[in-house]
């Protein structure tokens, strides 16, 4: 598990917001802090300031392909130049006493697909491992990640670090047959643990016996969904927890029929008291509903913002 990632900049200049991202619960361990940036000595503070909280890790995001990150230099912006990311990772090995991995895509684009590249050059300035997201930044999240240069890093002698792939695993059955596929030594998930956290659960389980679990009942969704909403009230007080979980609410309840009146009313109420009612008056008109299908469904994030 990583922390969201923290701006360098933000860091240094001691932005409350970005601060608080550094927060751990013991409970999250092994847990990595990833932090972003385009700056030698920008990374390097920042990798010294995130050591003396004292992660397992620390992660440095040259994956992010947002405009306002890529575009400026930083996330998947630092693909545009290798040597670049060289030195922006030595600057961070060089800089902190944690083991540092690194997380980014194929390439800038399709005429760059330049990670076998990356993988020997990070590796041999002291990268501990290596999450390689299966697009382009061009890409952002069309068409299907593609696992096998991937794999080809993988099955490369000169590398001998972890390999995790990451890219559009939705199901456990789609975890263990790119995972025999590939090889890779871990496979990391994003969009499909939005709203639906059993998935990691639910993967380890299928490696592990090569049978499903049960899927999480209404109840259990329900609950999960309040304690989000409670955690995330707790963390980040009750105005910005509140309006962060609008975007959740969806997922949690993804599958169930005609639930838009009930959906409306979650993203406009503004105490928890109010939510939690809403989330209660769910779990009794649905009460012992069996979904069926599977709730999740991998949405084009970015789709809005133009490459
Ligand atoms: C809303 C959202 C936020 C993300 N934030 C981060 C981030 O902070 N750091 C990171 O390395 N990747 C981030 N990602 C990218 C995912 O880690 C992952 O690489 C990508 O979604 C592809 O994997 P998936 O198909 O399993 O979603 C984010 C993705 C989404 C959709």
């Amino acid at each position: 598990m990583y922390t969201e990632f923290i701006s360098s900049e933000g860091l240094i200049r001691n932005a409350i917001k970005s601060r608080k991202k550094l927060d751990i619960f013991d409970y999250e361990r092994p847990v990595g802090i990833q932090i972003f940036g385009g700056d030698e000595e920008s990374l390097s503070l920042a990798a010294k300031i995130v050591d003396v909280t004292n992660p397992d890790l620390l992660d440095i995001n040259f994956g992010c392909p947002v405009k306002k990150v890529a575009l400026k230099g930083a996330g998947a912006g630092v693909l545009k130049d290798i040597d670049l990311m060289v030195r922006l990772t030595k600057a961070v090995v060089d800089s902190s006493s944690l083991p540092v991995t690194v997380k980014t895509r194929l390439g800038w684009d399709d005429a760059t697909k330049n990670i076998e590249e990356v993988a020997e050059r990070l590796q041999d300035v002291g990268i501990k491992a290596l999450a390689i997201h299966g697009r382009t930044r061009t890409q952002m999240y069309k068409g299907e990640a593609d696992w096998t240069l991937i794999g080809k890093i993988k099955s490369n002698s000169r590398i001998h670090i972890p390999i995790f792939g990451n890219g559009d695993i939705d199901s456990p059955e789609k975890a263990l047959e790119y995972k025999n596929r590939y090889g890779v030594d871990g496979i990391m998930i994003g969009r499909a643990a939005i709203g639906y956290p059993w998935i990691f659960k639910e993967i380890k389980h299928y490696l592990k016996t090569n049978a499903h679990l049960p899927a999480p009942t209404l109840e259990e969704r329900v609950e999960v969904a309040k304690t989000h909403l409670h955690k995330s009230v707790a963390w980040k007080g009750p105005i910005v927890g509140i309006y962060e979980m609008r975007r959740h609410y969806a997922n949690y309840l993804k599958g169930l029929p005609n639930i838009k009146e009930y959906r409306q009313k979650l993203v406009t109420l503004s105490t928890v008291a109010e939510i939690d009612e809403v989330l209660d008056d769910v779990a009794l008109a649905y009460s012992g509903y069996e979904f069926l299908k599977s709730p999740i469904e991998l949405v084009n994030y970015h789709e809005k913002c133009p490459v």
